[in-house]
């Protein structure tokens, strides 16, 4: 502090300097708020009546061969004042909490952490069993020619499912492709034999938005063509592929039709839900379907090029959808398509 009266001397002077540089920076940065920062800066730096001013003013009744050393400290404090200020100002503005009002005994705010969408967890898992058997990953176009959808799979050209009624036609001969054997064709063309590929992607149909159908939706395609691939190579992978995914669980095959595979299958795995006893989820059944299967058509393998006399093959078509209904026990299949974040934290992991 200065004398309230009469000059200060030297040491005086340099110590009401320093305290007021310790004092200043303190207040200027622990100020709290906006307003808070604006009476620091009257009360040290303000030009009526500023506790800096106070020490420039006696900067003058010093004997002059003090004024020297008295003036850089008086310089030092005027300084580091102003940068204080400074920094303060540009800290609030950046919305910084004063450390006045951060209470260590409040509970943390929580982070948000994306996680993987359910049918995303489910295909990465599916894929991840078949690469252990050697599967890679194939893609192909969404939107496709009729000939790859239809021709080149043995439908026939007046197949119910190239009505417009199921298909969405983009043009003349194109369309989006409404499942994923398209890809089959394709890596057929592109790849000599032994083929092992598992293909995931969207697909779309001409469907109501309803509990159990969506107009988009994924599905993953799964092919093997060599020489000597027989039925039962289908079955074992298949039921190895239903034991890794469901866990210890019996499965069943049966007869069903596809243009593209002959003879062609659907597997069903016992209901996870009620250990085949039958509940509404397998609508009494004891079992779920989860895809459909068989023997590449001969016809399917000339199209593409591939010699149907010295190889065969197996094809498969699963809903990644559908099995996550099944493994989350959803009710409906809109819950993967709305982005409700209530509903995707419960399942994300
Ligand atoms: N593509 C068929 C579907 O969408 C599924 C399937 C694929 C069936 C491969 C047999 C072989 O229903």
């Amino acid at each position: 502090m200065l004398p309230d009266s009469g000059p200060p001397t030297l040491a005086q002077y340099l110590q009401a300097a320093s305290d007021l540089t310790t004092r200043g920076v303190a207040a200027l940065t622990g100020a709290p708020s906006a307003d808070a920062l604006e009476e620091a800066r009257i009360q040290l730096l303000g030009d009526k009546r500023g506790e800096l001013l106070t020490l420039q003013k006696a900067l003058g009744t010093l004997p002059p061969e003090h004024r020297r050393d008295a003036g850089r400290a008086f310089n030092e404090a005027k300084t580091a004042l102003t940068n204080a200020l400074d920094e303060r100002r540009a800290a609030l503005s950046r919305g910084a909490t004063a450390h006045a009002q951060l209470d260590l005994t409040m509970p943390g705010r929580q982070r948000w952490v994306g996680g993987k969408h359910p049918v995303t967890v489910v295909i990465d898992e599916i894929v991840g069993i078949f690469r252990e058997l050697g599967f890679t990953v194939a893609l192909g176009p969404e939107s496709e020619s009729e000939w790859y959808n239809f021709g080149a799979l043995n439908f026939p050209p007046d197949h119910p499912a190239m009505d417009l009624h199921d298909t969405l036609y983009l043009g003349e001969g194109t369309l989006l492709r409404t499942h994923t054997s398209p890809v089959q064709i394709r890596t057929l063309q592109r790849h000599a034999p032994p083929i092992r590929i598992l293909a995931p992607g969207t697909v779309f149909r001409r469907d109501p938005f309803d509990a159990s159908h969506a107009p988009a939706f994924a599905q993953i395609e799964g092919l093997a063509v060599d020489e000597g691939i027989s039925f039962v190579d289908l079955k074992a992978t298949l039921t190895h592929f239903a034991r890794r995914f469901f866990g210890a669980t019996r499965t069943r095959f049966r007869p069903s039709f596809f243009p593209f595979t002959e003879p062609s299958a659907e597997m069903d795995v016992e209901c996870r839900l009620c250990a085949g006893r039958g509940c509404s989820a397998c609508k009494g059944t004891g079992w779920m379907e989860i895809l459909g299967s068989g023997m590449v058509h001969p016809r399917v393998l000339e199209a593409a090029g591939i010699d149907s006399e010295r190889y065969t093959g197996w094809a498969f078509g699963m809903g990644p959808a559908r099995i996550a209904m099944q493994r989350y026990d959803l009710p409906d299949i809109r819950l993967l398509y709305d982005s409700d974040v209530r509903f995707l934290e419960q399942v994300a992991e």
